[in-house]
């Protein structure tokens, strides 16, 4: 299976020139990969102009959220159907920087609904606050996600990807040691496996997202066991994340 990069541009950069220039480069390596599928989700005002008409596979595009309502009087909202309808596959649901902003487990799982609803691919970001030695944060993590889930039919759960971000290391200096990172990404698939099925757990995509650079990459993937990476800040710096690209789809 081909390893995943998704980037998460967030709120950057500033102008649709940028923007373009960074999709160019993006696109240009993305094809010269052999074992490695990236995914750039710049910010909803620039999607549309950067989804290749003519290549629409090399680099894929991805959005940052969407509304979970499905069309109607939602000022400032956009549709997932819309989305899809543009060519974007895969919607980010559920970052921490979302939940801060009041999205609850339950409005998450109402995104994630719309989003594979409309046969898209959700990125469905969970992770502790926090860590406690008690291991309290485990029991936390695990309602997260059961909830972040709720009235996903078994039949969608193909369409769900699940990164692993623990808050504490997002826009951090360093990343979670690849050792932790192993035995979280076990725990996750072990509740996707209740709450879903043990051959979809077996199947099901697990990313890490964290302060990750081309530095650690390789380690994250190599010793984490992870199939792929949710890339912040180091998705808008190139050529840092050229060498991340690289890096990864050198790891056998
Ligand atoms: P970071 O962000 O790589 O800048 O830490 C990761 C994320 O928020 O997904």
């Amino acid at each position: 299976m081909k390893k995943l990069v998704i980037g998460n541009w967030k709120m950057n950069p500033s102008t649709l020139d940028e923007a373009k220039k960074i999709i160019k480069k993006t696109r240009r390596i993305a094809g010269r990969l052999q074992h490695t599928e990236v995914i750039a989700c710049p910010p909803l005002v620039f999607v549309f102009a950067v989804i290749s008409k003519r290549d629409p596979n090399t680099l894929k595009i991805g959005a940052q959220t969407v509304s979970y309502e499905e069309d109607g009087p939602h000022t400032g909202e956009v549709s997932a159907v819309m989305l899809s309808d543009i060519g974007v596959k895969y919607v980010i649901a559920g970052h921490s920087e979302e939940r801060k902003n009041g999205d609850t487990d339950k409005i998450v799982s109402r995104r994630v609904k719309a989003i594979v609803d409309s046969g898209m691919r959700a990125v469905v970001c969970v992770g502790e606050e926090m860590r406690d030695e008690g291991g309290k944060y485990l029991e936390i993590l695990k309602d997260q996600i059961r909830n972040s889930l709720a009235g996903i039919p078994q039949s969608r759960a193909k369409n769900i990807i699940l990164a692993y971000e623990p808050v504490w290391a997002i826009g951090a200096k360093e990343a979670m040691r690849p050792d932790q990172i192993y035995e979280m990404s076990i725990f996750v698939k072990k509740i996707f496996s209740d709450i879903f099925s043990q051959d979809q757990a077996m199947k099901v995509v697990v990313l890490y997202g964290g302060s990750v650079n081309f530095r650690n990459a390789v380690d994250i993937i190599k010793t984490g066991k992870v199939d792929g990476l949710l890339v912040g800040r180091e998705s808008v710096n190139l050529p840092g994340f050229i060498e991340l690209l690289k890096a990864v789809d050198g790891v056998k």
